[in-house]
Formats: structure tokens, sequence, C-alpha cells
């Protein structure tokens, strides 16, 4: 897919470093050449000869480094590539970027170039987290540079949360995503994502555990793969993806209300966890104790969007994909869930407690279509909706 592309890599100095090494590989494998660049600090992490023996290609390190700028000085080697990937792009290098500073190989390249640029930063949580690193982030980004991840999980210092190097597919996926149109390019796709909040009064809701995550990582690789995405999302945990239409709601009514106000789709994934009963009786101000014993709630059934999308006479989306959160008998209860909801797949998963799913980084799934029932490996959700991503270009790409 991307033969004849020419990448030059920046490998920058984090202990995900060690994942470059793999991308190079996974890279070359879909055709691409790969100039690989290593850090004096990368070359902390991984050594010089595993990068250019993997790369196949001379590696380059110094800036002043006189053979090197005999064969191909500096400025001609930040513009001889497609696109410029930095991985992992460390705190440093981020800020370097952002700040315009050309004090190694490195970001001379970065500042020289005439080429697009796409970072996947890995580091601590912490690192990640601080104002300056996000400052230079949305730096970045007003610049035009891409960014791929990083995602959530451990990490190598014993820490979690954001700042996990994302995983050479995605990295591959985005690089696709950047140097062409994406298989998605011109399709409109729906994501629902979150919990639902359904009021009990105007300080009280009734909830669930869906921390966003997957929802969140699906619109996110749709959109890598070139998709409009079109966003609903109820009250999550995790921010929404940027490059997409966000329409935030509260309760399962607001969400069909913003199902069926966006426009046609040409696909919809409804990941979200919406409540299957709202509070009926929920009222206007704040239920007191009032001495008259304890408040009865009466409840009443919220609309199924999934199931209203799936049997829409007119502007179905060709793909309709929905969830299934089980606790047990899995597969059995989501095919059937299939065929009464009439969507045409089903992302099975078991959310029981001790698999730590709802909520967790990590997600094991089946996926249920007329072809049958086709079971996933353990694998952190960006994963999941990369792959899923993936089957939904080619079904309707
Ligand atoms: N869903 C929906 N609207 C609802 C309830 C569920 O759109 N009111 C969607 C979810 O987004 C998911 C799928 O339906 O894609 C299945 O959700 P799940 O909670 O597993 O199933 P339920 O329909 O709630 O069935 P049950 O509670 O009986 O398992």
């Amino acid at each position: 897919m991307l033969a004849d592309k020419r990448i030059l890599l920046i490998i920058g100095g984090g202990i995900a470093a060690f994942k470059a090494l793999d991308l190079i590989r996974r890279l070359r494998e879909t055709g691409a050449t790969v100039t690989p660049v290593l850090t004096r600090s990368g070359a902390q992490f991984v050594t010089p000869l595993s990068v250019s023996a993997l790369a196949g290609e001379k590696l380059y390190q110094d800036l002043f480094d006189l053979t090197a700028e005999a064969e191909m000085g500096h400025i001609e080697l930040s513009r001889s590539a497609d696109l410029i990937v930095v991985a992992p792009a460390t705190a440093d290098l981020m800020a370097k970027m952002a700040g315009g500073l050309a004090n190694d190989l490195a970001s001379t390249l970065l500042l020289a170039t005439d080429k697009r640029v796409l970072v996947a930063p890995s580091m601590n949580v912490r690192m990640w987290e601080h104002p300056a690193t996000q400052r230079n982030l949305a730096q970045l980004i007003s610049d035009g540079v891409l960014v791929v991840g990083p995602n959530e999980g451990d990490m190598a210092c014993g820490e979690y949360g954001y700042g996990r190097l994302a995983e050479p597919l995605e990295i591959v996926g985005a690089i696709d995503a950047a140097l062409s149109d994406g298989p998605l390019k011109g399709k409109h796709i729906l994501v629902t994502s979150g919990p639902t909040h359904e009021p009990i009064d105007p300080v009280r809701y009734i909830a669930n555990r869906s921390s966003g995550a997957q929802g969140t990582a699906i619109a996110k690789a749709l959109a890598a793969l070139g998709a409009d995405v079109t966003f609903v999302t109820g009250p999550a945990d995790v921010p929404p993806p940027s490059g997409v239409r966000v329409v935030s709601v509260q309760t399962a009514a607001q969400m069909l209300a913003a199902v069926q106000a966006a426009p046609v789709a040409d696909a919809a994934v409804f990941a979200a966890a919406v409540a299957d009963w709202r509070v009926a009786n929920a009222g206007p101000s704040k239920i007191k104790k009032d001495g008259n014993g304890l408040p009865t709630l009466e409840f009443a059934e919220n609309p199924d969007i999934l199931a209203t999308v799936s049997q829409m006479t007119q502007g179905r989306p060709s793909l309709v994909v929905g969830f299934a959160a089980e606790t047990d008998d899995v597969i059995a209860h989501a095919t059937a869930k299939r065929l009464r909801k009439g969507c045409d797949w089903i992302v099975a998963n078991d959310v029981s407690p001790e698999t730590g799913i709802m909520g967790g980084a990590e997600n094991v799934v089946t996926l249920i279509s007329d072809a049958g029932a086709e079971s996933w490996p353990r694998m952190g959700k960006q994963e999941v909706a990369t792959r899923l991503a993936r089957k939904i270009a080619d079904a309707i790409g």
C-alpha cells in the first residue's frame, strides 16, 4: 500500500524506541523505503546496526557527519522523503519542533523540510499531561503536524495513563492516511460512544461504567482512514478525538435525536453504552428527605438507537455495526442480538468484572456477521479500533 513511498524515520530517545524497529519492518512490508535517522538519545535504546540492518538503508546520526554531508546534505535529506515520521517523539523533540530549534540532525531536518511531518509521541503520563507538552502539541497541530497516539496503558516506568507509543500498525495506518486520501475518503460515518446519564432529579442520575475509550478509538481510527466522522458522545471519561465532528449529549433520548439529525451516513458504529431505562418520574426539583419514606423511582424503557437505525427504511447506512456487552454466553447472546436488532455486524465483548474490559485499556472481541463469528485475540482498544476501521473500509470503501 505504500509502494514507492519514501519515509524519513526519526527515532527519538525513549524506551519505546524498540517499537521503531518493528515499525521499520512493517513499513518495508508495505513496500515503503525507510531512511532512518537515530538521535543521540535514541541510540541509547536501540543500536545503529539494528536500525540500519532492518531499514536496509544508510543510517544518519550526526549533523556534522562530513561523509553524509558529501553524499547528501541535510537540507536535501529533509526533502527527499514523501513524509517525515518521528517515532517515538519525545517531549524534548516535540518542544524543539514547537520552538523551531535546530541544534542536532533531527531538529534541523524537521525545521528544514518542506514535507509533511507525522509525530508519534511517547513519554511518561505526567510529562504528556504537563501544560508545557500540551502547549507544544497544540502548536505543532496548528503548524499542520500530524499526530498519532499516544495510547493509554501501562508504562515501562510503572505508571498508567496516556503516553504509550501508538502500535506500529497504527502508525503505518496513519502514514498511509497521510500519504493517500485514505480508503474512507468521501465516506460519512456515524459513531456513538460513551455512557448516557439518565436524570433522577436535577442533581442525580443513573449511569454505567463505560469510559468511552473504545468508541473514541474507533472514531479516531476511521478518521485516520480519511472518513468524515460524526461522533455522538455521552459524558465519557476520555476526551473526543481531534478531526471529527463532536456532538455531546447526556441522555439516550438526546443521543437518538442527535443520530437522527446527523447527515445520512455510509456506515454507523454504535459503541455507546446506552442506558436501557430512564427514570419516568424524574422531577424538576431535587428529591428531599421529607420524612415521608423512601422515594420510588419509576422506569421507562429508552429508545433503542441501534435497532431504530438498523430498521430504517430510508437512509439506512449500508453498514450498521452494533456492540454487545455481555457477561455470559457472549457469542450466543450477541448472535441473537444481531438478528433481533437488525444490524449487519455485532462486535461482542465480555464485560464481566473479572475481564477488566469496561473502563480498561484492552478488549477481547468477537465480530459476528452473516459470515459467522470471528474471534480476535486480546489487544489494546486502539488496535481493536484500527482492525475494525480497516474491515469497515474493506466493506464500504
Ligand atoms: N443500544 C442502543 N440503544 C439502546 C441500547 C443499546 O443503541 N437503548 C446499542 C448499543 O450502542 C450497542 C447495542 O445496542 O451497540 C447493544 O447494547 P447492549 O447494552 O449490549 O444490549 P441491550 O440492547 O442493552 O440488550 P441487553 O441489555 O438485553 O443485553
